[in-house]
Parts: structure tokens; sequence; C-alpha cells
């Protein structure tokens, strides 16, 4: 199989030809040329294009686009359609438009609208994958296959109702097990007949944890298998092109994308920063090391390795950004000259074989018309076009660019904690796991580390320190892999509410956190949620947020302690030493200042120091390393010159390096580093 990140650096995007008429595709492709574009996705939401009338196919246009495409240099991720079914599928299965937990049909009008659970959707779903599969799959202009877009739809229909009990069944075995897991004794909710289980829909009060907790595990199952019937098609059509899916990323997702991450030949991700500060290269640099964190897991986990000639294990493709506008609630934030530069290049930096953009040319109508594109509203005339043609020229002079990302510090993610302290009943509204490795990737980027991100169970060699945010479910199996990795002399930093509940989200008793309890040597009697606006003091002058406990020790030392309060005097940040390895614990979110002064702490007594030490705050520095290859990424996020010493060949200006690096406001450098 010829993977995307055998070839040169992946550089292009969605490009939807089917929304403009003839004239505009030779073009696009002589701009594509300009720009250096060599890879785009096709077709993504052109089923009624596709197929105008139910079996019957309009392939013409797509042919003499793939051409163009093909005559032009410039390969193709042939897209699956089918995150948009056209209005006649809709009007032909009602039963097939999804179902809100209020019980309410949605009606055709935006995209996304069917349920995934549904016979009839994934039936005509296959059909038109078959017919793109039976047509293209030979095409020369193909590199692969981007099958649908962003899964992560649900649905309450009766469809969805069948298949969940189906998925209980099989998971749980039988009823008993079932009401054992989801404590169904409380409220009166046991359950003495299959049939009996709905989703869970909008209902009086409270719904139950471990109920909502399985339908999201579900969706994740369902969503996947809708993916994989799709990748089986077009793989046995051409076993030699690799088949990938766009990750959406977000709290809301149903999607275990550790677990798919097994399933693609490549972890494709798009990232869209929501902040206008500082805040949209911290998301950036995270986005980015949550997608080599899945692609490292895949590669330990995948059942038949995809072969990668040439390229890292942990390597992944940014398969959408937004060449411009940052959406922000209400409004849409321009970003700056050269900050596309700059956050193309954080992904490259950090494990992406390459940039994709949302999306080529900008559409004079449709919903997301004033989305930004390579080609904006003003045409090819324009800073954001010169800004892809130089983008276009830096990825080229990167071809060299190659090796895994050095870390040592990884941080802990979990899709399973993260739903189970959504409920709605947990004692604070506040608590959230992604939030919580926000912040302590935040603190850790601002101080110069890279971080890895691994799923429970992962390999663990080689990081001198693991942060375990807010893993709010530790099963049996993660409470030994944490126990491991300390005893063997691993510094473990974990947050408050880690280890409370088990994996079917019921609480682990005898003090919280149970399950770390010993590792960490601190026992919680009771929990102290802060409101929005409130927070407790701590006595070396910092403050805690969102989160504060009654903490007795058991063998840690007390660190910083609560001052003021009912838990005046309290420990509240603790140090467990257990054999070479220590065990820190943090029972409320410091302040970032705090923060970063206790994780420096740690990091120094594990031997972590920062990639670049003399690097000035505000430039970002990761390294790529190849066996004794390496290369340095220094990203300038700052509004003024900084130096920073290195020694190599600056590859952007094919400029040799001495002693240091200038780098203008906003300004990026990557150099070959001279060894020694
Ligand atoms: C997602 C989708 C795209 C587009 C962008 C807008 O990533 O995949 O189709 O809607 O968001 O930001």
């Amino acid at each position: 199989m010829l993977m995307w990140t055998d070839g040169p650096l992946c550089y292009g995007g969605d490009y939807n030809p089917e929304q403009w008429p003839e004239q505009v595709w030779s073009e696009d492709v002589a701009l594509m040329r300009q720009a250096g574009v060599n890879l785009v996705t096709v077709g993504v939401f052109a089923w009624s294009r596709l197929e105008p009338a139910p079996g019957r196919y309009t392939f013409d246009w797509l042919d003499q686009v793939l051409d163009l495409l093909h005559a032009g240099g410039v390969r193709v991720a042939l897209a699956t359609p089918t995150a948009s079914p056209p209005p006649w599928f809709s009007l032909a299965h009602p039963g097939a438009l999804p179902v809100t937990a209020d019980g309410i049909r949605l009606h055709h009008g935006s995209r996304d609208t069917y349920c995934a659970a549904t016979p009839a959707y994934r039936e005509a779903a296959l059909r038109i994958t078959t017919a793109l599969a039976d047509r293209y799959a030979h095409h020369p202009a193909l590199a692969g296959w981007h099958v649908h877009n962003e899964y992560g739809t649900t649905c309450h229909c009766e469809h969805t109702a069948r298949a969940f009990r189906r998925w209980l069944a099989a998971r749980h075995g039988d009823l008993t097990a079932l009401n054992d897991a989801w404590v169904t004794s409380f409220w009166s909710q046991h359950y003495s007949d299959w049939a009996q289980i709905s989703t869970p829909r909008a209902t009086q009060y409270l719904p139950n944890p471990g109920h909502l907790l399985d339908f999201r595990r579900f969706w994740s199952d369902t969503l996947l298998t809708a993916y994989t019937e799709q990748r089986d098609r077009l793989r046995a059509a051409n076993p030699a092109l690799p088949v990938t899916t766009n990750y959406v990323l977000g709290g809301w997702v149903p999607v275990d994308h550790a677990r798919w991450a097994t399933e693609v030949d490549l972890v494709a991700v798009d990232h869209y920063p929501s902040a206008v500060d500082q805040g949209a290269e911290e998301q950036t640099a995270l986005a980015a090391d949550l997608a080599r964190g899945w692609a490292r897991h895949a590669a330990v986990h995948r059942r038949s390795a995809a072969p990668r000639a040439g390229a890292a294990a942990s390597t992944w493709l940014l398969m959408e950004s937004a060449p411009n506008q940052i959406h922000t609630a209400g409004r849409m934030h321009t970003k700056e000259p050269g900050r596309m530069m700059r956050h193309s290049l954080a992904h490259v930096a950090r494990g992406s074989h390459g940039a994709l953009f949302f999306q080529w040319r900008a559409p004079v109508g449709g919903a997301e018309r004033f989305h930004s594109a390579l080609v904006p509203h003003a045409g090819a005339d324009s800073r954001v076009f010169r800004e892809t043609v130089a983008l276009g020229a830096a990825l080229r002079r990167l071809t060299e660019v190659r090796g895994d990302v050095e870390a040592s510090v990884a941080l802990v993610v979990d899709a399973a904690s993260a739903w189970a302290l959504r409920h709605p009943g947990m004692p604070s509204t506040l608590p959230d796991h992604h939030d919580e490795l926000a912040a302590a990737h935040r603190v850790l980027w601002h101080a110069g580390h890279t971080c890895d991100t691994v799923t429970p169970g992962d390999p663990l060699d080689g990081y001198r320190m693991l942060v375990l945010p807010a893993v709010y479910l530790v099963d049996d199996t993660t409470a030994g892999w944490l126990r491991g990795y300390v005893h063997a002399g691993g510094h473990l930093v974990a947050t408050y509410l880690s280890g409370v509940a088990d994996e079917h989200a019921r609480v682990r008793l005898g003090g919280y956190p149970a399950a770390l309890r010993e590792l960490l040597g601190v026992r919680a009697e009771e929990f102290h949620p802060l409101a929005e606006d409130d927070h407790v003091r701590l006595d070396d002058g910092a403050t805690g947020r969102i989160w504060a406990e009654t903490l007795r020790l058991s063998g840690a030392d007390t660190v910083v302690s609560y001052t003021g309060g009912v838990l005046d005097a309290m420990p509240a940040v603790t140090r467990h030493r257990v054999g070479t390895g220590t065990a820190w614990y943090l029972s409320t979110r410091p302040d970032d200042t705090t923060y970063r002064r206790l994780l420096d702490t740690a990091a120094r007594a594990a031997g972590v120091t920062p990639v670049c030490p003399d690097a000035p705050e505000g430039v970002e520095t990761v390294r790529r390393r190849d066996g004794d290859a390496s290369w340095l990424f220094l990203l300038n996020h700052t509004d003024h010159e900084q130096h920073v010493p290195a020694r190599g060949v600056e590859l952007l200006t094919a400029t040799p390096v001495e002693r240091a690096v200038t780098l203008p406001p906003g300004g990026v450098a990557v150099l070959r580093e001279h060894k020694g």
C-alpha cells in the first residue's frame, strides 16, 4: 500500500468542483500548481450531484475533474459523500431521519441529517460507496479514500434503540450483569427484559450514568461499523489504496478516537482553534499531540500493521484547518498575516505529514459561504492566496524532515472518562477531562516541553513524567498500568477526579480516589466543588479553582496546603515517593503560574528538560528526530523579534546558522541541526 506519508508533505484541502461551473476547474488546477498543492479531497458532500435520483449516477463531471487533476499532477483523496444524503433519500426514507433525545425528528435542510444505525441509510451509503469504488478504484489520480466526514452524529429512533439493545447484550452478556453495571437498584430501574431498555431519551430528572455512558460507547462502535463497512468495500476494489476518515475533535463527539485509530490506515484530524489569542496556538499544539498519540496507539495495537515505509509510526495528517478566520462564538476573527504558516508548521513539527485545509475555493452561497478558503472571494490576487503560495513553497523545502517527535512527558487521554464526567449528576458541572488535559498541556507548552498523549494501557517506556488529568474511570487494569509505571521509577502527576469510578462509572469505595489511593498515598473523604468565580487559597500564595477536597495523608508528603476556610492547613498538593518513582496529587486546579511551578519541580525531579532551554517564552520549540538526524522547529508566537541559540542549516531560507536564529515577529524557522 502506498501511503500519503511516503511522498512529499501533503498540501491542499477540500476541493468542491461541484459548486462551480466547468470553466473554473482549469483555473483551479492552474492555481493549485502555482501554490504547490499536491493533494485534494474531492466530493465530500457531492452525493446529490453523483446520484441525483436513486440508482441514477452522474459521474461524467467527476471523470473530468479527476482527469484534470491528474494531468495537473494533483493527487486525489476521493471522498464518499455519505455525510450529506440527498433530499430524495430523506423523502423516500423518513424513518432514517435522526430523532433527538426529546423525540423530535429532524428534517432535511442541512448536512449530517441521517441516523447511522438505520439500515436504509447504511444500505444507501454502501451503494454509493460501491459505485464510486467500481468506477474510480484504479483511476491514476487516486491517492486513497476519504470516507464520510467527521463522524459524530447520534440518534434516538427505534432502529437505534434496537441496535443499542443488541450492543448491550453483546457487552454485558445478560441482564443481571447490565443491572449490576448500571446500578439499576437505584430509583427502581431494574430491567427484567431487554425490550424495556431504550436509548437515554429526555426524562423527568437525572438519567442513569451507566446508561448514558454505554450509549456514547455504543455510538462510537456503531459509527465505527458504518466506517469499516465502507472501508472494506473500498479496500476490496483496490487493496493498494489507503482509506481513512477525518476526525472531528471536541468533548461532545461520541467517538473513541484511540479505538478508531486501529481501523484507519492513517490518523487524519481536522482542527479549528476557537480562541483568537495565544489560546489558538495552545489548542493547535494539543490537537496535534492528540493526533500523534492516536497514531502511535494504532501502531502498537493495530491488528495488521499498515506499511509505512520511511515514516515514523506516529505520523498523522492534518486533514482540515482554516486558512483564515478563527470562528468564535458569534464572530469570525481574521487571522493575522503569517498565522496560517505558523499553525501549519506547528502541525508538521508535531508529526503531521503536511497541511490540508477546508477549503480550496470560497463558495458564493451555501451555509458556509463566509468560511475561509485558500482562494478567497477576492480571488487569487489576495493576501490569503499569496500566503497559500508561500506555505506551499515552505512545505516543499521541508521535504527532508522526518522521524518521531521528541517528548519525554506524556498526558493520558481517555474518551470514556470525558463522557462520564459530563453526566449531569456529578458534584459540579465544571470539571472536564478535556479542560484538565488542556490545562496541563498549556502549562507544559509554555514551559517549553513537548508532550505526547497516550491511551490507558499504551507503552510508557521513555516517558519520565506522566500526567493523569481527571481520568475519572480507572479499571483494575489501568490502575495496575499506573502502578507499574511509578514502581519502575516513573513520575506521575494525577489531578483531582482521577480514579474515582470504575469502568461502569460506579464509585469505588473507601475514600477517593480509591483506584489510586495507595499509589498516591492520600485519601479524600469529601469533595468541595467550587463555584465558577470562586477559588481556594493555598499556603504558597497561590489559588486553586474548580475543585477542592478534604484530603488526608497516608504515606504522601504535603507540598502545598489549603489556607483559610474549612480546609485550612489540609493538604492540597501532595507527593508520594514510591521506590525511585513519585506520585503527585493535585486536589485542586492551581492557577497557571503555580501549576507551572509545580510541574517544573516535578519535571526537574524526573529529569525532563525543555526542548530548547534557552528559547524565550512565546517561541514554540519542537524537535523531530530520525536516528542521528534531527530538525528543530522554532515558531515565534510573539510580536517581537526573538533569538534562539542553535546551530545548523535553516531550511526555509537555506541559510547556515552558527550561533542563533533570529525570528521576526510571528516568524518561523526550521533547522537541520548540527550534531554536537
Ligand atoms: C468541518 C467540516 C467542514 C467544514 C468545516 C468548517 O471541519 O468537515 O466540512 O464544515 O468544519 O469549519
